[in-house]
């Protein structure tokens, strides 16, 4: 029978009708224990992993029967995808599956700290009552930048923008926006740097999008704009981000990534209470609805791939 392995957590439906069809081993732990990973991967058809395994050609070359790599979200940065091409192992993201949950991440964190939300909060519950000392804003006509105009960047945009937000697009590799349904306008990094009110990354983790997000765009942004990354940490430069914060040359940002996951001391013994920021844990694409969608989608494939 067909072997699968899974080292990351998966919807328990999805699981059990991916069980009708092949031997399934199901170890949630195996992200985390790179020599059980290896032992494990040794006799495997097919592996779902999320982004914590770390696939690279040191793990995978112990697998000589992989076939299938399914990939329970999108961002395939943990993987080997040169090395999987070359074996030819097929991989799959479950593109799609989980961009309404990070859109909606994106528009709800930008209106809390366009408001201020983070800071009123930690003011009130303090005892303190900041209602003429903190000032917010309204959303209706500012500037969204977004960086990265692929399926998550479209879907923000199409949000924003019926929340009254201009929206405007940096991504080389979109030549025109053919969508009804999304008001956007394709522009330069220098025009997002300026013009922009909040600013959202939308990346891949690559060798061209690491560290961009720098000191010096950090200069160049005139708005003191709200930044938020739910894409991969690296893309922005942690310590240029906190400084480009603590010299108000941004007024706030919201991260679900990191360079370090889970955070280390070193990044979050700078973030101090009263501060407009919002941390979360790598959970913006990760919803009760997504999380069945992605699983079910591939379920669906790894079943389709070995029929
Ligand atoms: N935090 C989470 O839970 C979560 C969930 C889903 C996705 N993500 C991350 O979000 C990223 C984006 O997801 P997606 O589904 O929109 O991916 P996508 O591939 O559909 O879109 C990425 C876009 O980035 C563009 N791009 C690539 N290099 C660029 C560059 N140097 N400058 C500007 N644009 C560039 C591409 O042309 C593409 O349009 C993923 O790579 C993943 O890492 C995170």
């Amino acid at each position: 029978m067909t072997k699968i392995l899974i080292t990351e957590f998966i919807n328990q439906d999805s699981l059990d009708n991916l069980k009708k069809n092949f031997d399934v081993l199901y170890n949630e732990q195996l992200c985390e224990n790179k020599i059980e990973l290896e032992k494990k991967i040794k006799d495997c058809d097919g592996l779902i992993v999320r982004n914590k395994t770390q696939l690279n050609s040191d793990v995978l070359k112990n697998a000589s029967n992989l076939k299938f790599i399914g990939r329970l979200g999108v961002g395939l940065d943990n993987i080997d995808t040169e090395y999987c091409k070359n074996k030819n192992i097929h991989v799959q993201p479950a593109t799609g599956m989980n961009v309404d949950s990070v859109a909606e991440y994106v528009v709800s964190s930008s209106l809390s700290l366009i408001k201020k939300i983070p800071m009123f909060h930690n003011g009130t519950i303090k005892g303190e009552w900041p209602r003429t000392t903190i000032k917010s804003i309204e959303i209706n006509h500012k500037y969204l930048g977004i960086i990265g105009f692929g399926t998550i960047g479209k879907k923000v945009a199409e949000y924003s923008s019926k929340n009254g937000l201009k929206v405007l697009a940096y991504d080389p590799y979109v030549n025109e926006i053919n969508n009804k349904e999304i008001d956007a306008k394709l522009s330069s990094l220098n025009q997002i740097y300026e013009k922009s009110d909040i600013i959202s990354i939308h990346l891949p983790l690559t060798d061209e999008t690491k560290n961009m997000i720098n000191k010096s765009s950090f200069s160049q942004m005139k708005n003191k704009p709200i930044i938020i990354n739910t894409s991969r940490g690296g893309i922005i430069n942690e310590s240029d981000l906190i400084e480009a914060y603590n010299k108000n040359n941004i007024s706030g940002f919201a991260l679900d990534v990191f360079e370090k996951e889970p955070i280390e001391s070193k990044f979050y013994n700078k973030i101090k209470p009263g501060m407009n920021c919002i941390l979360t844990p790598h959970i913006s694409g990760v919803t009760t609805e997504s999380n069945i969608r992605v699983s079910d989608f591939i379920v669906k494939k790894i079943t389709d791939f070995f029929n």
